[in-house]
């Protein structure tokens, strides 16, 4: 594939992943953000995690190396001679309008451009360019250099060439596409997680099972690292809450309909860990009580 620079704007979590796993491909990278104090710290994480690799062997150049091809710029003009345009901001329509908004006007024509949303429909963000059909979904899961599938999202004016494009880049940086036809609520992984994180709280909402129960069936049986109640803990549930409510009011099908027991947990406080009561109970250093 020939891309030689990526322009990452939105360096938080997912940016900084994104700019890691294309930095140790070789690709050239321009990182994006609101300031240099936050780009910084996004150059501090990814030097943190390059070197994780490099001392597990799983990569083989030095860390130097992979993060010279990293530069950082508040100014969006570093995307006029990108291949690529992958954006990371705040999960708002808003902000990712105003954005693409700017980017439109300084990317060549050739330029691809990719939102790594969670949930925005595509062609919803995409109406903001001039030229949608070299837009295209990217959603990357966290933490971005561990996991390998990358689902590629097709908007309605995608172009065939733009979905491919998409195909091509995921495998070139080392991960496995997961190809989205069509532009729905959730995209595949996450609506197909979502069903099913809902029903294991309709039955614990039953008294069919407790949580602790459930997780423990679902690492033995079917070889999950985590239980829906601790991912759901660590998650925090109104992130889930927020994404569940999204899909439920494109769709308007029960089956995204968030249950009584998690809206009533949210609406209590017990998002999870971070307020030491979710679905479990936590000490104040984190573990779980037992
Ligand atoms: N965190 C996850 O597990 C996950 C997984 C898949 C997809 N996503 C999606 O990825 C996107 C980013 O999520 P994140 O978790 O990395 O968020 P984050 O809050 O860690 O990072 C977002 C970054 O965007 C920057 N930003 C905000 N507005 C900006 C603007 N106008 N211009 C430039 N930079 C701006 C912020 O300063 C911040 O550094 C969201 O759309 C989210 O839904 C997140």
């Amino acid at each position: 594939m020939d891309i030689n620079k990526v322009f990452v704007v939105g360096a938080g979590t997912m940016g900084n992943g994104i700019a890691q796993v294309c930095a140790q491909t070789g690709i050239s990278v321009v990182m994006s953000d609101m300031s240099q104090d936050l780009l910084d710290k996004a150059l501090k994480n990814i030097t943190w995690s390059v070197s994780k690799f490099s001392e597990k062997g799983k990569i083989s150049e030095d860390v130097d190396t992979v993060m010279d091809r990293i530069q950082t710029s508040s100014d969006y003009q570093a995307a006029a001679d990108a291949d690529l345009i992958i954006e990371a901001v705040f999960e708002k329509l808003a902000i990712k309008h105003e954005v693409f908004k700017k980017l439109d006007s300084v990317a060549g024509d050739k330029t691809i451009m990719a939102s790594n949303t969670s949930a925005i429909p595509i062609t919803e963000i995409a109406s903001a360019v001039s030229r949608p059909e070299n837009f295209v979904g990217l959603h990357f899961f966290n933490p971005v250099p561990m996991m390998a599938a990358v689902e590629v999202i097709r908007g309605i004016s995608t172009s065939d060439e733009t979905f491919q494009y998409g195909a091509d880049f995921v495998r070139f940086i080392g991960k496995e596409p997961i190809m989205v036809n069509t532009d729905i609520a959730g995209f595949i992984l996450n609506r197909i997680n979502m069903v099913s994180n809902m029903e294991a709280m309709r039955l614990v909402e039953q008294g069919v099972a407790t949580p602790e129960d459930i997780d423990k069936g679902m690492r033995l049986a079917f070889g999950r690292k985590m239980g829906p109640f601790e991912t759901g803990d660590l998650v925090g549930l109104e992130v889930s809450l927020m994404a569940y409510t999204n899909v439920y009011e494109e769709e308007k099908d029960l089956r995204f309909y968030p249950p009584s027991i998690m809206r009533r947990k949210v609406l209590a406080g017990h998002l999870g860990r971070k307020t030491g009561k979710g679905w479990y109970d936590y000490n104040p250093d984190g573990s779980r009580k037992k």
